[in-house]
């Protein structure tokens, strides 16, 4: 025998209760991001590799060890998409969305590729339901965003703390990040290998360490929220004041960092004790530069994205059930099996659910098929003609087939 090929590490199928689980979850945050005006976007699974280098930054972990990178045929290099900020801010300029009224709000849900080392809440292959709200830098937007996101988790069972934070604008972050990098050179031996190495790279991710001598050097290291300047300071007040008028609660963290490069000011994530490592159901924030990043004019933009593998394991929607079967078709010999066929068909079109025997069983097998599958009716077609049996009271009675659905309709509709 050949050998059975697997499954790709990191990646899984979607079967029976979970792909219901999963339809509900897109249902209701569909229902929620529509209501508030976000249009349905979806752009490619793969993009130019320089989108992502531009967009999400050449120091990440995610451009420089994450990503699915190939030659994409016409000697360009081509990148399974890792997120989905970057791609809709290019349909944004592609599309000429900036001629439409500002903000434009839109939605998305597909797949996103990370090779990262899997564990629980962690794929290689995920998927994500996200929003982002370009050409307006009002800290409505920010409140509002974050409030939807809330919302969602809360229809789908989510328990979450929910962080913010703001990094403000990349001046004043330049300023910060000299500041802390003269911190992190002063206590050099104490930190792990690794921070030390990103010291000039990245020095903001020195706040992410496991590692317990790092933890203990940033308990005293200077926070970026304490230098913000004073429009960056008004703008992280008045999304607190909305937030506040809203209900939701928060904890402002000063610690919080995003693993992508692209944000300014607010910064957000939700997190779930439900999870264990990966904690992060969905986080966010604001972009003011990405747009520009990627060759468009200076365009303020805000987002986030929620993991659909952690929201469902989070959350409260495993136990969907499939729709009720309204009917099912048997038949008595083979002859009849084209009536059968029909009368299955038409039932279905009128709107009804309703199966048809396909496994070439006797009718004893099919009866006990239409059991297993709970239907409310099974209509018999014989010899003598055909008859209907209310599953429920057991009550069987001899109809005319082209009256199946007339019968059926009374109850099932
Ligand atoms: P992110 O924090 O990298 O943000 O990902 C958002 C969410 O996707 C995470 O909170 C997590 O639930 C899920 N996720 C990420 N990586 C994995 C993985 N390997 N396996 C399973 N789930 C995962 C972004 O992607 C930004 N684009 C969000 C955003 C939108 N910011 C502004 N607009």
């Amino acid at each position: 025998m050949n050998r059975r090929i697997q499954l790709p590490r990191g990646t899984f199928d979607v079967l029976g209760d979970e792909a219901l689980a999963r339809e509900t979850l897109e249902g209701q945050a569909r229902t929620i991001l529509e209501r508030a005006g976000y249009e349905r976007i979806e752009t490619p699974a793969f993009e130019a590799t320089e989108l992502f280098a531009r967009g999400v930054g050449e120091s990440t972990d995610v451009v420089q060890k994450e990503m699915y990178t190939f030659d994409g045929g016409d000697s360009e290099s081509i990148t399974l998409r890792p997120e989905g900020t970057a791609p809709v801010c290019r349909a944004y300029l592609e599309h000429g969305m900036h001629k439409r009224p500002q903000p434009v709000k839109l939605w998305y849900l597909g797949a996103y590729f990370r090779r990262e080392r899997p564990q629980k809440g962690r794929f290689r292959q995920f998927w994500q339901i996200g929003c982002e709200a370009i050409g307006s830098d009002d800290p409505a937007v920010d409140a509002e965003t974050i409030l939807l996101l809330a919302e969602i988790l809360e229809a789908v069972g989510v328990t979450a703390r929910l962080r913010i934070s703001s990094l403000g604008m990349p001046l004043n972050r330049l300023r910060y990040r000299d500041k802390l990098q003269e911190y992190l050179r002063a206590h050099e031996s104490e930190l792990s290998p690794d921070v030390v190495a990103r010291i000039d790279l990245n020095p903001l991710r020195a706040f992410d360490s496991d590692h317990a001598g790092t933890r203990a050097v940033m308990e005293g290291a200077p926070r970026l929220l304490d230098e913000l300047d004073r429009e960056d300071a008004e703008h992280f007040a008045a999304v607190r004041a909305l937030l506040d008028a809203a209900g939701l609660p928060y904890d402002v963290d000063t610690t919080l960092v995003r693993g992508l490069d692209y944000y300014t000011r607010t910064v957000f994530e939700f997190t779930s004790a439900d999870l264990g490592a990966q904690s992060g159901v969905g986080g966010g924030g604001r972009y003011d530069g990405l747009i520009e990043q990627i060759g468009g004019p200076p365009t303020p933009g805000m987002g986030w994205a929620a993991g659909v593998e952690r929201m469902l394991l989070a959350g409260s929607l495993a136990h969907e059930t499939a729709p009720p079967l309204d009917l099912f078709v048997a038949y008595a010999k083979p002859e009849l099996r084209a009536a059968a066929f029909r009368l299955a068909a038409d039932v279905r079109r009128a709107g009804h659910t309703a199966r048809l025997e396909l496994g070439g069983r006797s009718l004893k097998g099919q009866l006990k098929q239409a059991d297993r599958a709970n239907a409310r009716y099974v209509a018999i077609l014989g010899d003598e003609g055909t008859s209907l049996k209310d599953m429920e009271t057991g009550e069987q009675r001899e109809v005319e087939t082209g009256t199946v659905m007339h019968h059926i309709s009374r109850v099932a509709l």
